[in-house]
C-alpha cells in the first residue's frame, strides 16, 4: 500500500506546493472559458476548475484567479460559454493557458447564442449568462446558467497531477500485448449488453487486434460483420488468461452501439439488460468477473481500469499522460 503523505495542522504553515499536489490527484476534464469584452474582441483561459452545480435550474461554475489577467474581464461579464476540451486538443488548452495576445487567431471558434465564442471540435460547450459571481479567497466562482449546449462523440482530455490524460482508446496496450492479444468489447444498446450466442456459451464480441474493420479477424472487422455500428469509449480491462508459457493478454474496451435504426443486424447478438445477464452461460470466469464489476460500476456511473491478472486484479486508474 503506498503510503499517505499527511497535510500539515492547522497551527503549522501550510505548503501550498503540497496542497496542489494533493489536490492534482482529483481528476479533471480541460476547458476553455471564453466571452467577448466590451469593446467585442473574445477572450478566453484554460480552465480545469469546472463543475456541474445545477440541473434544474441549469448551473455550472468555473474559478478564475485574481491573478488572471483576464480576471477583471470575466468578474463583470454577462454572458461566457466553456467549451470541454477533446483530447486531440492538447495545443488548445496551451494557447489558452498562455498569455498570448492572439489567441483566437491561433484557433477555430465560432459565436453561440449569447455571443460567447466556442471552440471548434469541442467534446462539449455549454453557453451561459452569469447566475452569480461568488468571491472565494484568491479566485472567484463564476456561475453560468446554461441556455444552451452541444456535445459530440470525441473523447475528452483529461488532466491529473499536472499531466493530460487520454482515456480513449489505448494503443499502448495494444502494442504492449502484440500477437497474444484478444481484443473485445463490452458493448450496451440502450440499457442492454451486447452478447453472443456461440456453440461455447455466451461471449462478448472479440477479434485479435483492434483493427482494421477490413480484416474479418480483427474486432472492428468482426463488429462490422455483426451489423453494428460501435463507437469505443474507453479502455476497460487489461489481464492475462491461459497461463502457460505464453498467456494470452486481453484487452476490453467499452462503448456503445450506434442506434442507425439499421434494419438487420446477426441473429447470433442477443441484447440483455444489464441486471438480467444470464451469468451461468458465460464462460469464461475471467471475463464473468470482469462483467461483474462492469455491472457493478455502471449502476454506480463510476469505471476504474482493472489491471491485473484473473487471481487477482486490482483497480487502478491507468493514466496516460503524454
Ligand atoms: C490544465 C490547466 C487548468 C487551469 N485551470 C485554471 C482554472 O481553473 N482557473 C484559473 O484561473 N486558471 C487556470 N489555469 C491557468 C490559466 O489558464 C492561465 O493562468 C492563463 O494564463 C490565464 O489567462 P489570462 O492570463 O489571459 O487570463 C489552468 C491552466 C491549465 C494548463
Amino acid at each position: 500500500m503506498t503510503e499517505p503523505i499527511i497535510g500539515q495542522t492547522r497551527e503549522q504553515a501550510f505548503d501550498i506546493g503540497d496542497f496542489r499536489r494533493a489536490l492534482g490527484a482529483f481528476v479533471t476534464g480541460v476547458t476553455v472559458v471564453t466571452t467577448i469584452q466590451p469593446d467585442g474582441s473574445p477572450r478566453g483561459f484554460t480552465a480545469n476548475s469546472f463543475t456541474s452545480v445545477s440541473l434544474d435550474p441549469p448551473l455550472i461554475l468555473v474559478c478564475i484567479a485574481k491573478t488572471a489577467s483576464s480576471y477583471a474581464v470575466f468578474s463583470q461579464t454577462r454572458n461566457f460559454a466553456v467549451s470541454v476540451l477533446a483530447e486531440d486538443q492538447k495545443s488548445v488548452s496551451g494557447v489558452f493557458a498562455s498569455k498570448a495576445a492572439d489567441k483566437f487567431n491561433q484557433v477555430a471558434w465560432q459565436a453561440r447564442a449569447t455571443g460567447a465564442p466556442v471552440i471548434d471540435g469541442a467534446a462539449a460547450s455549454f453557453d451561459c449568462t452569469t447566475h452569480e459571481v461568488v468571491d472565494a479567497g484568491d479566485h472567484i466562482i463564476l456561475i453560468g446558467r446554461v441556455i444552451d449546449f452541444l456535445h459530440t462523440s470525441s473523447s475528452p482530455l483529461g488532466y491529473c497531477r499536472g499531466a493530460y490524460v487520454n482515456f480513449s482508446l489505448s494503443q499502448d496496450a495494444l502494442a504492449a500485448a502484440g500477437s497474444r492479444a484478444q481484443v473485445g468489447a463490452i458493448l450496451e444498446h440502450r440499457d442492454g449488453l451486447v452478447l453472443l450466442d456461440t456453440p461455447n456459451g455466451l461471449q462478448l464480441p472479440t477479434g485479435n487486434k483492434l483493427e482494421p474493420s477490413s480484416d474479418a479477424a480483427s474486432l472492428r472487422g468482426v463488429l462490422t460483420k455483426l451489423g453494428l455500428d460501435v463507437h469505443l469509449d474507453f479502455l476497460f480491462a487489461v489481464f492475462e488468461s491461459g497461463g502457460g508459457q505464453t498467456p494470452s493478454v486481453q484487452i476490453y474496451y467499452r462503448g456503445r452501439v450506434i442506434d442507425s435504426g439499421a434494419a438487420w443486424i446477426d441473429s447470433a447478438i442477443r441484447i440483455v439488460p444489464l441486471m438480467q445477464i444470464p451469468w451461468d452461460e458465460l464462460r469464461d470466469p475471467a471475463v464473468r468477473s470482469m462483467l461483474e464489476r462492469y455491472v457493478r460500476e455502471r449502476s454506480e456511473d463510476a469505471y476504474g481500469i482493472y489491471v491485473g491478472d484473473t487471481e487477482a486484479g486490482t483497480v487502478q486508474t491507468l493514466a496516460l499522460a503524454q
